[in-house]
């Protein structure tokens, strides 16, 4: 019997880099890994060709533009990538039937803390230009292919590219005095872990057991950027100085949620996934970058 197809785009990104690696473990599936170079997603014709040629049972969407800070000046460009090509990739993928797997994130919340984790149903209200760029997303792909998954994630690291655990061992290692914010709340997440979950999906689906929806989907536990800082230097051995301060002593471009812990209990009962540790997460990052 041929191979089912899966499409990743945006694949050279971390969490693309995550399927990659993932991808030898499923035999079972054809994998086509593409990023801007082979198929810019913000050109439609492209992505109507490219996936009416290639008829993917599974579409996993990694791209985006993730440069929250920049997003607040470059909105034109964050709105193409993380509503408009997902309008494309969501237009062409409903034509041919493909099952749509797509990537959103804590920041569609505004962030003031609901008293308990985010859960998918409470109301959005994103307060940068990424974060409302991400929620179009979101709408414009449910609107043509109501039968996609959309997992929203936070604070994802991995080996690859740019992510926080890579600047914080970099300044660490500096030997620099940081000063890091301690009062927005949120969930480190090992993108290998995103990785893992979006594959126990697509086996799910080939079982017969494909739920569509919103779900929420992080590592375990919580912390502040500051608590996290803290143990990237503490499992890496790095003895550096780390002064907590306010959002409100260290002005970015773009506001950020407070309070951005979700709730995981809908996919954890839908798919049965087993979420490990941020900590534990961190750890296995961490000796795969030595
Ligand atoms: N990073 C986080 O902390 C975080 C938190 C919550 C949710 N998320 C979401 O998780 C998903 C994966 O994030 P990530 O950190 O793996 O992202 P990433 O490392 O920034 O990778 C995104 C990839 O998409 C590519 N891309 C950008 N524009 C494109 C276009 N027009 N056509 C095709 N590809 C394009 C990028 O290429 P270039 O590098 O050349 O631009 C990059 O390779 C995204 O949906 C993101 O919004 C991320």
């Amino acid at each position: 019997m041929e191979k089912k197809t899966i499409l990743v785009t945006g694949a050279n990104g971390q969490l693309g880099n995550e399927l990659r690696a993932l991808a030898p473990q499923y035999p079972d599936f054809r994998f086509e890994f593409v990023d801007i170079q082979e198929l810019d997603l913000c050109d439609a014709h492209a992505v109507a060709d490219h996936i009416e040629r290639l008829r993917p049972a599974y579409l996993i969407n990694c791209a985006a533009y993730t440069a929250v800070d920049k997003a607040e000046s470059d909105v034109a460009l964050c709105w193409r990538v993380n509503r408009d090509a997902v309008e494309n990739l969501a237009k062409s993928a409903s034509l041919c039937g493909c099952r749509c797997l797509h990537i959103s994130t804590d920041y569609v919340f505004d962030g003031k803390d609901p008293g308990r984790p985010y859960l998918e149903t409470d109301p959005t209200g994103p307060v940068s230009v990424y974060g409302q760029s991400k929620l179009a997303g979101e709408e414009v792909l449910l609107k043509y292919c109501p039968d996609a998954v959309i997992l929203r994630t936070a604070w994802l690291y991995s080996p690859f590219g740019n992510n926080f655990v890579k600047t914080m061992l970099r300044l660490g290692r500096e030997g620099r005095d940081l000063r890091v914010v301690s009062d927005q709340l949120g969930t480190p997440t090992y993108a290998a872990d995103l990785a893992a979950a979006l594959m126990a999906i697509v086996v799910s689906a080939e079982d017969g057991k494909y739920a569509p929806g919103i779900y929420h989907f992080t590592d375990e536990g919580s912390c502040s950027w500051y608590e996290f800082t803290r143990e990237i230097h503490r499992q890496a051995g790095i003895s550096v100085s780390v002064t907590p301060v306010s959002t409100a002593e260290y002005p970015t471009a773009a506001m950020r949620p407070a309070y951005s812990i979700l709730d995981k209990t809908k996919i954890k009962m839908t798919y049965g996934l087993q979420i490990p540790d941020w900590k534990e997460s961190l750890a296995c990052c961490l000796k795969r970058m030595d």
